[in-house]
């Protein structure tokens, strides 16, 4: 058995002097209290290890950013070379202009770029520039779609008042009719559509796009000139090394980018067509850290590599190794699995299991095993996957589903 002693008592400190221990996504309560690591140690690769000494094959990748590996050889040498002349000044580096035209010459429909530092910056910043371009105040959103901590859309209630959601209105994923009847009830009102690529929800399947619902969101935000958003924060990189609309055929105004876009240094990038840039310029946009110069360093690397070393297709090739091999086992050992997403960012669960109680104990026994798969949200591979450690992991993941048989 693993052991989680260190992790026990680092969270009672926590507790005392931070409100909730662990906040947000990563906050035990939102996996399998107990039964899971708390804190991170060290990684390299696609393993990490918690405070504990634990290891493990990682595969939330630090919920998106680690796209080519922890500890990448040629990300760590850009990022130290760029830090030799310094790394937070009065003004841009060069580093902000060689990266905007990296964004523009590799990222379709982009004809600008501004970075910020977070998701969260990035799609509430495309919100306004879509209210000063189109003058009108409402936002269009898909149920459960996760787009940040701003209080417009923050998950939860806790200090955001009815206010802040009183511009907000919803559709429902892939479905026409719904979007169809919202602008025929307040086209003339709605600045901004905004969609995630894919449909990820927590706590359920996610669901590609259709492309009826693809042809529908074009169509609908051109005919009323609605500026489409692509919030491309949880995707980018990972599906099309031209942006996850590529993919599937959007047409996208603004398109928000980070996570993958920095290799785990803090960046995040807003990239948009030419007939947004004059209302751009009039959002006022910035940030004390907003323009220092390493992660943009990096960030241009990780856009060459990904276009060099053809990152999506290889994420395609061994997350659909890593899918195969599971659902094949859970076939093999009477424990039903039902995988949904892109390969390339999987989620493979116990189906018929609408408490998540089964899903949960199988992660939790994966644990055990040395594997990190997270049992409500969907996961991450990187390019230091290869096909030996999805081998491995598929190995790792007969013992947790033997484990739980019996239970
Ligand atoms: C689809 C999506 N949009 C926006 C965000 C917000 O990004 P950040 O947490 O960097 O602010 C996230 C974060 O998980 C996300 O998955």
């Amino acid at each position: 058995m693993k052991s989680f002693k260190k992790t026990r008592s680092l969270f009672a400190r926590a507790s005392k002097v931070i409100p909730a221990g662990i906040y947000g996504h990563a906050s035990p309560a939102m996996m399998v209290p107990g039964a899971f690591p708390y804190f991170a140690k060290a990684a390299e690769g696609c393993r990490y290890q918690d405070v504990d000494g634990n290891s493990y094959i990682d595969y939330m990748c630090g919920f998106g950013p680690i796209l080519l590996g922890y500890q990448h050889p040629e990300i760590t040498q850009v990022a130290r070379e760029a830090e030799v002349d310094g790394e937070c000044f009065n003004h841009p580096t060069e580093y902000s202009v060689r990266l905007a035209e990296k964004v523009v010459e590799q990222i379709d429909r982009a004809d600008w770029a501004v970075f910020g530092k977070n998701g969260s910056d990035m799609t509430n910043w495309a919100i306004r520039v879509a209210r000063e371009q189109t003058g009108r105040k409402r936002v269009a959103k898909e149920t459960q779609a996760y787009h940040g901590i701003d209080p417009w859309c923050v998950p939860g209630y806790g200090g955001v008042i009815a206010e802040d959601r009183s511009q907000v209105d919803h559709f429902y994923w892939n479905d026409v009719s719904s979007l169809e009847k919202l602008i025929a009830e307040k086209a003339d009102e709605l600045a901004a559509i905004i969609v995630t690529p894919f449909h990820h929800p927590n706590y359920a399947d996610s669901e590609l796009p259709t492309s009826d619902w693809v042809g529908a969101l074009n169509r609908l935000s051109q005919k009323h000139g609605i500026a489409l958003i692509l919030d491309d924060v949880r995707s980018g990189l990972r599906l099309h090394a031209n942006g996850s609309h590529c993919r599937y055929g959007l047409e996208p105004d603004l398109m928000c980018y980070s996570k993958a876009l920095g290799n785990g240094h803090p960046i995040s990038a807003c990239a948009g067509t030419s007939a947004f840039k004059v209302a751009a310029s009039k959002c006022f946009l910035t940030g004390s850290f907003w323009n220092c110069a390493v992660p943009m360093a990096v960030a241009m690397k990780t856009i060459e590599i990904t276009e060099r070393d053809a990152i999506p297709e290889q994420l395609e090739e061994r997350g659909t190794q890593l899918i195969e091999g599971m659902l094949a086992l859970g076939k093999r050992y009477g424990i039903p699995l039902r995988a949904s997403g892109e390969p390339a960012m999987p989620y493979v669960r116990v189906a018929e299991d609408s408490s998540f109680k089964r899903q949960q104990q199988l992660c939790a026994a994966a644990v055990q095993e040395g594997l990190f798969l997270h049992p409500h949200h969907n996961w991450f591979l990187s390019a230091a996957h290869t096909e030996e450690i999805i081998k491995e992991s598929l190995q790792s993941f007969e013992r947790a589903l033997i484990s739980i048989i019996e239970t």
